[in-house]
Formats: C-alpha cells, structure tokens, sequence
C-alpha cells in the first residue's frame, strides 16, 4: 500500500447528459469541496452504462457531456484524477479477479440488481448481476480510504469491503479497506411535483426535475409550479414536504440558514419565494452552463484532459492490479 498524506477520496457518476440539481447539492459540489482536503479520483462510470442499453451515439455524447459537466462544477484536473473509467483498462481485469472473490449468494442479494432486474426484465444481462464486481474494482484499485456514497450505494461498498476483506485474508496487504464518506452538508432535493419523491430524471413529470443544463426560463417555470400546500407562508413543517424542500433547496444555493428564510419572507406568499428559489438557481447554474459551453466548444481541450487523466490514473491502478495478479500466482 501507498503512503499517502491525505486521504484518498474515490467517487464516480454514470454518463447522463442530464444530471440534476439534486445531483449536484445532493452530491458532486461536494465532490469539489472535498479536493481541498484529500486526494480525489472522480470518474465518469461508463462502463457502468451498459448495464442496461444504450444507442451508441447517445452513449458517446453523454460520455463527453458528464466529463465537460465535471469539469464545469469545478472538479480541477490539475489537482485531482479525473477520467473516464473505460480509458484505464485495469478496471475491466480487476473486475473479473474480483468476481472470482465474490460469492453469487452475495451478489443475487444486492437491492439494485433486484431492482433493474425488475425494471428491465428482457435483458437481465450478467453484467447486470457483476455491477458491484466492477464497482470494487473502481475503488479497490486506487486504494481508497473514503468512498461518498448516498444511501442508494450503501450496500455496494458495503459488499466491497466484504470483497476487500476476503483478498486480504488470503493475500495479505492489497487492498486499503474503505470506509463510506459523509459529507457534512449534502442537500436531500426532492421531486419538485412530488416531494415525497427524490428528484430524479426518472420522473415521470419532467417538471419534478431541473437539469444542470436546463434554460434560465425552463428553470423558473418549474419552481413556479413546484407544488406546494395552502397555507402560503414560507415556513418549515413537518407536514409542508413541498415548501420544505424549496426552502432546502434555497438554502442550500444561498448558504442561509431556515431560520432566515423564514425571517426574508415573512409575510410574503409562495409566489414571490418561488421567484425567488428559481432566479438563486438560475444564478447558480449560469457560470457552470457557461463553462460547460466553453469545454464543449473546445473538444480538444477536453480530449487532451481525460487522456492525460487517464494516464495518471492507470500509473496507479496498474501498480494494484500488477500485485494482486501476482499474490493470486499468475505469471506477470
Ligand atoms: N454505481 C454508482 C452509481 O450508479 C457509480 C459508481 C461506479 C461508483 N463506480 C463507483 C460510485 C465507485 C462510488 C464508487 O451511482
């Protein structure tokens, strides 16, 4: 194992040309908070994607647009890893060592294969099932210490450090143990329709969800229907769910605390406040839409910075993979 003066910090995202807002206070801003204190890798999950199917060309552009969209919230290349996880071929040769540690009991128990099984019953691929193989290997490789996880992938480090622990029993010292990461502060952003719901692209209401990339007039439209209760004062309740969450989100983009909320809009109504909520989120969109475009239009940039990312990344991973592979006895 690597001697490291910080601690590494290891997170990756699935290819989605359409990451939300919930994604982004709920989790990629502290992505680029956290490059102040340790040692990030951040990658965009591709190989991930294919889990369930994707048209090529699709795949490729979200590809480019998650990585442009990373860059654009802040995530600095220069201090951190960040590549697209296809590039470093290391993830693919340590997933199937991993699988080979991983028992199927385990893996048939895991809640989002029982989930994606369900919703894509005509195509319950093995990949599908190995997910969690190639997920350890993703953060196995580059020995993290901390893995920010949001309660969706709880169980899939939790399996990881299962995996970790086995390897480790028969070939001692090749894997840093990690531990789940929670941030301080991370915005749980719900379904501006239905906010008993999280905010995700899957709702089946397009207004429940704002994109990183949506138009300023998208964005206000949508926080102007966001559903709210009859009460019409902007004040927290535990029974409020849908102004609670615009309050959340509001604080969340503004830095305020609920109590001054509350104290801003006394006396106001709900549409002033909504007003209010979409132009924060406008503001707080428009420099990274704006570097977005910059990156976009600037493809030889972005390519020359997920090569270079990705070479820095296998130096790493190799170094791993290369030990495992000769505990396990292979000739290498
Ligand atoms: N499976 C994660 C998701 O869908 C993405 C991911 C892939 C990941 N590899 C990872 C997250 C490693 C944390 C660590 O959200």
């Amino acid at each position: 194992m690597e001697e490291q003066a910080k601690k590494r910090i290891y997170s990756a995202i699935q290819p989605s040309g359409m990451l939300t807002l919930g994604n982004y206070l709920g989790a990629l801003r502290n992505w680029v908070n956290m490059q102040q204190e340790f040692d990030c890798v951040y990658t965009v999950a591709d190989l991930h994607a294919i889990t369930v199917r994707q048209q090529p060309g699709d795949l490729r552009r979200q590809i480019l647009q998650t990585y442009a969209l990373l860059l654009a919230i802040g995530l600095n290349p220069e201090k951190s890893l960040v590549f697209i996880q296809s590039h470093v071929a290391a993830h693919s040769q340590m997933a199937w060592l991993l699988s080979c540690y991983a028992q199927f009991g385990e893996f048939s128990r895991m809640t989002q294969f029982k989930d994606k099984s369900a919703k894509h019953a005509d195509n319950i691929n093995v990949g599908l099932f190995s997910y969690p193989a190639l997920m350890a290997a993703d953060i196995l490789l580059y020995q993290a210490d901390l893995v920010p996880v949001g309660e969706d992938q709880r169980q899939h480090l939790e399996i990881t450090r299962v995996i970790a622990n086995r390897f480790n029993n028969l070939y001692p010292n090749v894997f840093t143990m990690p531990s789940a990461y929670i941030p301080k502060t991370a915005a749980r952003v719900r379904s501006l329709q239905d906010p008993s719901q999280k905010m995700s692209k899957s709702d089946p209401n397009p207004n429940g969800w704002v994109a990183l990339l949506d138009k300023p007039e998208d964005i206000m439209r949508k926080f102007k229907r966001a559903v709210t209760d009859s009460e019409a004062s902007v004040r927290c309740a535990p029974d409020k769910e849908g102004i609670n969450n615009l309050m959340e989100i509001y604080a969340a983009v503004t830095g305020r605390t609920m109590q001054q909320i509350e104290d801003e809009f006394a006396g106001k109504g709900y549409g002033e406040f909504k007003t209010a909520v979409g132009e924060a989120v406008v503001e707080l969109l428009r420099p990274i839409q704006q570097r977005y475009n910059d990156y976009m239009n600037n493809r030889d940039y972005l390519e020359q910075t997920y090569r270079a990312g990705a070479g820095a990344a296998e130096a790493i991973a190799r170094k791993t993979l290369s030990r495992a592979m000769k505990k396990i006895g292979f000739v290498w």
